[in-house]
């Protein structure tokens, strides 16, 4: 599944010691492992290759150029979702014929630029979208490509904030909107309306709710058919679960065994957006253990990672495997429960509550699993803490991938007005 396993004692990434990186780079500092990466690209690519997708990786998952140059080395696309987005696809060189554009906000200027790019296409979530990207290509002078996204309202069985594909989700149209658009077409003179789109959540690990959202889709690309409307994409998101505690989601090849038959039938170019899947387990956090206290109802292990750094307990209440860089002799080892939790002054800081770990002591360090997605690319700067250190392994080699922040980054933006400064 992935490549950091115990080696004798040692948590190792690929060829290399994790508690060596920790050592050399300090802490918090996130970790990849190249082959885990580009394994779960090819993967999916294997599994889907009857149909030969266009898998755009979404950049939102972990935006790091390192990382999205290595995918795009490999013939993946992207998923974007902003102007931000588009820039780092473009500094990675990804060809903008492989890039595609979701997001219920996007604005006059980003898509300016992403039409001037010629991406592949818009997924569009509104009508108002539509007119306006209408509107921008005209005036551009130019014919932009988009695909609806289609909310078609089904329950993913995930957590509710990263639900997206039921009807009272602020995400995509709904099939009767999306039909009525479809008929009059020709009004968007600069429109190429030339795909479908779903994304239904993430984290997903059963095939049945993509299975009951593809089979709506191919029923409607049916439909459209008969009316004589044509399209050439379709592309059914992202939302591969992964394993982070004891979740069974289903394999590539499950699931594309599942979806496969009813994609085959629309007889359209497959496009899919994984982000989670590709990289979820390629990271790790490794943080330093601080202090150890103990309180009259709790054992509370102290670490310099926080929600900064990692929000996603905080905001999922979301599991993460934690493991120490090095056993202890297993014959004496005791367990104990504790929080772990960070230095940031609000309570949902933590990273495990109630946890049974085998014993730590302070000094030690301590590996946050499955981080890879979600993690860095969702850091902040709360409580004036510089983000992590990130470092990518390839079997005995390390690249440092972004340099940990110094507190000039953090305040190179910062302009006190000269009134408070007395001049
Ligand atoms: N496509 C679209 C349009 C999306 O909105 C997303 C994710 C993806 C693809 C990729 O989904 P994935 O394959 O990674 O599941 N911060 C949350 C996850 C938010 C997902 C947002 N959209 C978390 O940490 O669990």
């Amino acid at each position: 599944m992935h490549e950091f396993k115990y080696k004798g004692n040692y948590l190792c990434c690929e060829d290399i010691k994790v508690l060596d990186l920790a050592k050399q780079f300090g802490t918090p500092l996130y970790i990849y492992s190249y082959h885990t990466l580009i394994d779960h690209f090819v993967k999916l690519k294997i599994a889907f290759r009857e149909v030969e997708p266009l898998i755009c990786y979404s950049v939102k998952a972990n935006s790091t150029l390192a990382i999205l140059k290595a995918l795009v080395d490999k013939g993946a696309g992207l998923d974007i979702v902003s102007g931000g987005e588009l820039s780092r696809a473009i500094k990675v060189g990804c060809p903008a014929e492989k890039i595609v554009y979701a997001s219920v906000g996007k604005t006059d200027r980003e898509i300016e630029e992403a039409i001037r790019r010629r991406i592949l296409f818009f997924n569009v979530e509104s009508l108002p979208e539509l007119e306006n990207i209408n509107r921008i290509a005209g005036r551009l002078n130019k014919v932009a490509n988009v695909a609806i996204r289609i909310n078609p309202d089904v329950e993913p069985k995930t957590h509710k904030f990263i639900t997206t594909g039921k009807i009272t989700n602020k995400f995509g149209i709904d099939f009767n909107s999306a039909y009525k658009i479809l008929l009059i077409r020709n009004k968007f003179s600069h429109l190429n309306i030339c795909g479908l789109h779903i994304h239904i959540g993430s984290q997903i690990t059963e095939s049945t709710p993509y299975v009951a959202a593809i089979t709506k889709m191919a029923k409607f690309i049916a439909k459209l058919k008969r009316r004589g409307i044509d399209l050439e994409y379709l592309n059914i998101g992202g939302g591969l679960g992964i394993i982070y505690d004891k979740e069974t989601p289903q394999t590539a090849q499950k699931f594309a065994q599942n979806v496969l038959p009813i994609l085959k039938k629309t007889k359209l170019k497959i496009i899919l957006e994984p982000g989670r899947f590709i990289v979820g387990n390629a990271g790790i956090l490794v943080t330093k253990v601080l202090y150890i206290k103990s309180t009259p109802k709790k054992k509370f292990v102290i670490v310099d990672a926080g929600m900064n750094d990692l929000i996603r307990p905080a905001l999922y209440d979301a599991y993460h495997q934690i493991l120490p860089l090095r056993m202890t002799d297993s014959a004496g080892r005791k367990t104990e429960k504790v929080d772990v939790v960070g230095p940031i002054c609000e309570s949902a800081d933590f990273f495990a509550k109630d946890r049974r770990l085998s014993c730590v002591e302070e000094g030690d360090y301590l590996a946050i699993m499955g981080a890879g997605a979600y993690g860095f690319s969702m850091s902040s700067n709360y409580n004036s803490r510089r983000r992590a250190e990130e470092v990518l392994v390839i079997k005995d080699k390390v690249f440092v991938i972004r340099k940990r922040e110094t507190h000039t980054n953090l305040t190179r933006n910062e302009i006190i007005p000269l009134f408070l400064l007395g001049l």
